[in-house]
């Protein structure tokens, strides 16, 4: 039986990817399920939030039950919804993969390949940083916890540049996944770290997503109990 620690508490979690559309029937988008935010949103509610999920495109899901749902494509969707819902929320987690670019403009036709003119070039813009604006703007006492999809490279290893991440986005906690290689995106289990602001940090044991979802809303619960 879940603990039901979360009685009340307000919670908003966004999931799975956005997509940035090229032109009506092409779009740039990442291998994110949605299956991690959904067992986030799933055990929240098992465990007394009220639940309001925020989902860009998934793999079909079952819906979580008690939860209130917001559909989405693009990441600017996204912000607007998770902005407007986290105005009345306690505790706000960020498990989307959101694009940080889109095409800088969308064309109105299907894009066509001709002999005639130059194979095309897509111009990006930037897209602004949905967890920033939420720690700039957070309510008093309001959690907000970050993922971070990261890769290890030449400039240090996946907690090197998680930590980084932490610092720079000032969210109150930062789940970690290592991700590559079938890990992370798309797959049942999920691995990682949990990071703290105050600078503590613990491992996350590779398990269900339910399992990780566990573990996030155990140390909000903590967090949330200082
Ligand atoms: O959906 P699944 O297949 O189950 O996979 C789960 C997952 C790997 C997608 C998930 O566990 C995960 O790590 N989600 C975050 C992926 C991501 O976009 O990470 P990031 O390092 O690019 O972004 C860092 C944080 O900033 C994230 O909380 C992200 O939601 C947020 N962000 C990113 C860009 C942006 N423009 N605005 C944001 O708020």
């Amino acid at each position: 039986v879940p603990p039901r620690d979360l009685e009340g508490v307000r919670v908003v979690v966004s999931a799975g990817g956005t997509r940035e559309p090229l032109d009506p029937v092409r779009y740039l988008g990442n291998r994110s399920s949605g299956k991690q935010g959904y067992a986030l949103a799933r055990i929240a509610a098992q465990r007394g939030a009220e639940v309001t999920m925020v989902a860009a495109h998934t793999v079909a899901l079952p819906p979580p039950a008690g939860v209130h749902e917001v559909h989405v494509s693009t990441a600017r969707q996204l912000g607007e919804a998770v902005r407007s819902a986290a105005a009345g929320a306690d505790v706000v987690v960020m498990a989307a993969a959101v694009a940080d670019f889109r095409p800088a403009t969308t064309a109105e036709a299907k894009i066509k390949k001709s002999d005639d003119t130059p194979d095309p070039t897509i111009t990006l813009d930037r897209n602004p940083d949905i967890l920033a604006g939420l720690v700039r703007d957070r309510r008093p006492g309001q959690v907000v916890v970050g993922f971070a999809a990261e890769t290890g490279d030449a400039s240090g290893s996946v907690l090197d540049h998680a930590r980084a991440k932490l610092r720079r986005k000032g969210c109150d906690l930062l789940v970690v996944n290592a991700v590559g290689e079938g890990r992370a995106f798309e797959t049942e289990d999920n691995a990682g770290w949990l990071l703290r602001a105050d600078g503590a940090e613990r491992p996350i044991p590779l398990g269900s997503k339910s399992q990780l979802a566990i573990a996030v809303w155990d140390a909000v619960a903590e967090l949330r109990a200082r």
